[in-house]
């Protein structure tokens, strides 16, 4: 009998175990615990994926609870599944409190970036250093390496040009310039500063941006000419509403604000994450505007065993948009048509449209079974796609449902449709505005399209209010490219931009 249970035992043992060892996986785990290819959780937080050679290599803090042991890096093919390569930065020298020069055991390395230089042949990385003890210091790490994978040689610690840096990125540009973005005054402004040529430091060019939005955990990408950033709020380890600013043509622009990030409900704890990292997965074979938001989980009282927030982001409407997927999703299941539907260039005659609302990065969409309408995610059973069909006035367009053959209509002041197409009732004078939306305006009673309230939820209706009398009202003219090949806008270039103002 006791053997029984002591073989019994060691089943149990060995079944516990195989169910800690690797598993291939093919589904990002949000939220949840996250195994290396050794069945070890991966300790990698608050950092960057880059690319080099065919791989992704993974950086991040490595943390022991809240105790920082150096910056991990980890490498995968799929960004699925992760080979541990062991510590890119190690807490090496000895501790100088007079000069903060050094990064000995004992301080506290944060938010890790690392990109290449050209020029200098080298990999660059700068991270958020701290004397170990509180957040007082605000200063950078600035280390290189000869590889990727390092060890990467400590070159300095400085606050940047001056300004007490903290929560902090880089940001390689197109041009082969880089910027290091920060919170600085106190997590008040942000700082964006070109780097030197060899990106070991700072130039002179440098701008505050967002100035007085208190805002941190700055994340940038670029499309085209276009720029977008998004940060939260700060609200140390806590979850916090997101925030997003656009660019176009100059990292040293001005910044535009926009919304947040978040278009699902749960957006003020931003889906329960905060940011580190936005990148491209255009190298996997989807296109190149699909991004991962790469978040934390933050567990304050055990830092180390933090977990991740992954998720798919579009710019499809021209502003950074994430839907949550609370538990899990795959790149192929989200990221294949994440540009299915596009701007159109001009609206012709005839053409078969679909209307992008701005705010939610929605399609208007049919309500169920009922008449009415509202905003909603991409499903072929609910978008509604309209044939515009020009009236004497260039501005003004007859919108007939393809799939009922009847018109955008208004009925007793609600939204309807009806089969008459030649009454100023189902007619609707387009708007444009300066990023190329429109308001659509009814031509009989003067209203406009508006989503009602201020949720951007999947179902919110879609109703007629005066123009202003609403915050999303805010129409792109989309076309499915799986039906239609038009002429697509060219809504990221510069030109657009100046050719819309
Ligand atoms: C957050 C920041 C983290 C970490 C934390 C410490 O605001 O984003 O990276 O510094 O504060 O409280």
């Amino acid at each position: 009998m006791k053997s029984y249970f002591l073989k019994a035992a060691a089943f149990c043992i060995i079944l516990a175990c195989t169910d800690l060892s690797a598993k291939d996986i093919s589904s990002f785990p949000i939220g949840k615990e996250w195994l290396d290819n050794d069945g070890k959780h991966i300790n990698c937080h608050g950092g960057c994926v880059v690319e080099h050679e065919g791989y992704f290599y993974w950086f991040g803090e490595s943390r022991t609870g809240g105790h920082s042991d150096g910056i991990s890096v980890y490498r995968s093919k799929d960004l699925y599944n992760w080979d541990n390569l062991g510590y890119a930065v190690v807490h090496q020298g000895n501790r100088d409190d007079d000069t903060l020069q050094d990064i000995s055991e004992g301080r506290l390395l944060e938010r890790p970036k690392v990109i290449y230089n050209d020029k200098t042949g080298k990999w660059v990385m700068w991270a958020h250093w701290e004397n170990g003890k509180d957040y007082g210091q605000a200063r950078v790490a600035i280390l290189q390496s000869d590889k990727i994978t390092g060890p990467y040689e400590f070159i300095r610690t400085m606050r940047p040009n001056g300004h007490d840096s903290r929560d902090q990125t880089l940001f390689l540009d197109t041009d082969g310039n880089a910027y290091h973005l920060c919170s600085t005054n106190m997590n008040t402004d942000i700082n964006v500063v070109r780097l030197t040529d060899d990106f070991l430091n700072c130039s002179d060019n440098e701008t505050l941006i967002m100035n007085g939005r208190r805002l941190e955990a700055t994340t940038v990408c670029k499309v085209g000419d276009t720029y977008f950033a998004t940060f939260s709020e700060c609200k140390g380890w806590d979850p916090a509403p997101g925030h997003t600013a656009t660019t176009v043509g100059d990292m040293l622009g001005d910044w535009s604000e926009g919304l947040s990030f978040c278009v699902d409900p749960d957006s003020n704890r931003s889906y329960g994450s905060q940011g580190a990292f936005v990148f491209s997965v255009g190298s996997l074979g989807y296109d190149p505007k699909c991004f991962i938001f790469y978040g934390d989980r933050w567990i304050p009282s055990n830092v180390g065993g933090s977990t991740y927030v992954w998720l798919p982001m579009s710019v499809r409407s021209g502003y950074p948009t994430i839907r949550n997927y609370p538990d899990t999703w795959s790149l192929d299941e989200v990221m294949t048509d994440m540009y299915r539907f596009k701007r159109a260039a001009t609206i012709i005659d005839n053409g078969e449209f679909a209307l992008l609302e701005r705010n939610s990065d929605r399609l208007m969409s049919r309500s169920g079974e009922q008449t009415g309408f509202c905003i909603a995610n991409d499903d072929d059973n609910k978008n509604v796609i309209f044939v515009f069909e020009a009236t004497s006035d260039p501005y003004v367009w007859r919108l007939r449902d393809k799939a009922s053959g009847k018109y955008l209509s208004v009925s007793s002041g609600m939204l309807s449709e009806d089969s008459d197409g030649n009454s100023k009732k189902s007619m609707w004078r387009f708007f444009r505005l300066t990023d190329g939306y429109y308001n659509v305006v009814n031509e009989d009673c003067r209203k406009c399209l508006t989503v009602a309230g201020d949720s951007r939820a999947d179902g919110t209706e879609i109703k007629l209010e005066p123009v202003g009398a609403g915050n999303a009202q805010a129409f792109g003219v989309y076309f499915d490219s799986k039906r239609n090949n038009y002429k697509e806008a060219d809504m990221f270039s510069k030109t657009y931009f100046e050719e819309l103002r």
